[in-house]
């Protein structure tokens, strides 16, 4: 946990993963603010309005902060990594494609490379390129999921116990019980999404932190298997659209059409869930209130501390009356 906190030069291992288009300055900085490390990410957006945001954030935080490419979401990946060579962004995050071209030419310059990985094969692929940290993300995740369907519990220990490097657990995390669980499984800190949409300073239409909200344990749901173009939503009437569609056969340009970043606009910055769609990883039934970035940090560490301590005691006494 120190080690990743020292790499990263944070206060607390958690990280705010990546969210396409729809990331922007206010929650990246409230985040890196609060002692985690806030996220810009790119989605589909050009190098100039990724500039703008890389600006205003420094403006709104001296603290570290990680910029997200999702390789194959990006129109523009090359120049990406030149802008943040450019603005010396310190710490990049690589995800949903080939990491390995990169990942030397980053570093070279001073970058800390993450690299989001969901099976044993990517994780030993990134380490052998060279990454300094491994981002494993289970299928619970909201948004872009890995066609190969392996949960964070599971995910987690078999990539620790092949990685050289600090892992970070994403994919269902949004309590003190899940940070300590993550700890318990080996990570080293943890990359949230859902549970950071419902805050405060998230600049999400408030229906989407509602929805969050009052959502239960069962009302994710994953399209795009017909296309082997996984991602997780929440239920909602446009997902509820799409899963039909799907079942009568989409093609995977319509698919890319109904699941661009313009239907994903629509649904989170306009709150219109008719005609766009909301992320959300199956943590959604565990959001009950909408606090301020700092405040769920607070709590997060806290509660694992007093997780991690009670179990301890309990673990102690058990073992001391079995070897009596
Ligand atoms: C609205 C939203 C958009 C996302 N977009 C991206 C993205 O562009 N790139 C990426 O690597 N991950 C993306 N993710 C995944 C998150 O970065 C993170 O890894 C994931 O949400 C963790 O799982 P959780 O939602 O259970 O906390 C997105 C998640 C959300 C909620």
């Amino acid at each position: 946990m120190k080690h990743l906190c020292d790499l990263l030069q944070i206060d607390l291992p958690i990280i705010q993963g990546g969210m396409g288009n729809i990331s922007n300055a206010e929650l990246a900085s409230a985040v890196s603010e609060a002692g985690g490390l806030g996220t810009i990410g790119c989605g589909t957006m050009t190098p100039i309005e990724v500039e703008k945001i890389i600006l205003l954030t420094k403006k709104l935080t001296k603290r570290n902060f990680a910029i997200n490419i999702a390789i194959n979401v990006s129109p523009y990946t090359k120049e990406l990594i030149d802008l943040i060579i450019k603005h010396n962004v310190p710490v990049v995050t690589l995800s949903a494609g080939n990491p390995v071209p990169y990942i030397s030419v980053l570093q070279d310059h001073g970058v800390k490379v993450l690299v989001l990985v969901a099976s044993v094969k990517h994780a030993k692929k990134a380490q052998a390129a060279g990454a300094d940290i491994l981002v494993a993300e289970g299928f619970e995740a909201a948004g872009i999921n890995s066609n190969l369907e392996l949960t964070t519990f599971a995910l987690i220990p078999q990539i620790v116990k092949h990685a050289e490097i600090p892992v970070v657990a994403a994919g269902g995390i949004g309590d003190g019980k899940g940070l300590a669980a993550a700890f318990m499984l080996g990570a080293s800190g943890v990359q949230i999404g859902t549970r950071l949409i419902a805050t405060q300073e998230a600049p999400f239409h408030e229906m989407y932190k509602q929805s969050l909200v009052n959502a239960r344990d069962t009302e994710t749901i994953i399209v795009g298997r017909s296309v082997g173009m996984l991602r997780r939503l929440l239920n909602t009437p446009f997902s509820r659209k799409l899963d039909e569609r799907e079942k009568e056969g989409l093609t995977p340009d319509q698919y890319g059409e109904m699941t661009s970043e313009l239907q994903h606009i629509k649904g989170a910055i306009e709150g219109d869930l008719e005609n766009g769609f909301i992320n959300s990883g199956q943590v959604a039934g565990l959001i009950d209130h909408i606090p301020s970035v700092q405040e769920l940090f607070e709590r997060m560490m806290q509660d694992a501390k007093q997780q991690i301590n009670r179990t301890a005691k309990e673990l102690e006494s058990m073992i001391k009356k079995e070897y009596k």
